[in-house]
């Protein structure tokens, strides 16, 4: 278990696309402890393992709601998405900066999980969002080649997620 050193813009490893997982074994699992570890150490909601400077394809999020566990998703794929929603986006590889992005509102995912076990998830609202935005990381994609427009946090206000009508 340990923080990690967080990879920033420009760094090129965060254009790089991430490597599938072929096996779930001790060392992936120690990987995702030290992303926890990294994520919540920098009050984060999410962290692609490219954050740290590692190629391969594993994310995970916790969203801090009350009661909330965290969600390991290893080669985690988009099955099915609807509607739209959007707001604002921050990300710990980009201090200092926000942007309005939309997103699917409701994504059906599957992946495996922290225990190289096949899952199915429906995420809705803002994990959709912080899912959307970590499966970019794992493209060599950054919220701000989407974004509808971006700000320093001092000179603009945060929007809200709300669904697109
Ligand atoms: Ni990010």
């Amino acid at each position: 278990m340990a923080v990690r050193a967080l990879r920033l813009e420009p760094d090129e490893i965060l254009r790089k696309k991430s490597k599938p997982i072929e096996v779930v074994d001790d060392k992936i699992k120690e990987l995702i402890e030290d992303m926890l570890d990294t994520m919540y150490e920098a009050n984060g909601v999410g962290l692609a393992a490219v954050q740290i400077g590692v190629l391969k394809r594993v994310l995970v999020m916790d969203d801090m709601e009350d009661g909330s566990e965290p969600i390991v998703l290893i080669n985690p794929e988009v099955t099915h998405t609807e509607r739209m929603q959007r707001g604002t986006e921050g990300c710990l590889s980009i201090p200092n900066l926000r942007g309005i992005v939309r997103r699917p509102y409701i994504t059906h995912v599957k992946a495996l999980n922290e225990n190289g076990e096949a899952v199915e998830l429906v995420l809705e609202g803002f994990l959709s969002v912080v899912f959307h935005h970590e499966l970019d990381h794992l493209d060599g994609i950054l919220y701000t080649d989407k974004a509808i427009k971006t700000y320093h946090p001092d000179e603009d206000e945060d929007e809200d997620h709300q669904e697109e009508k």
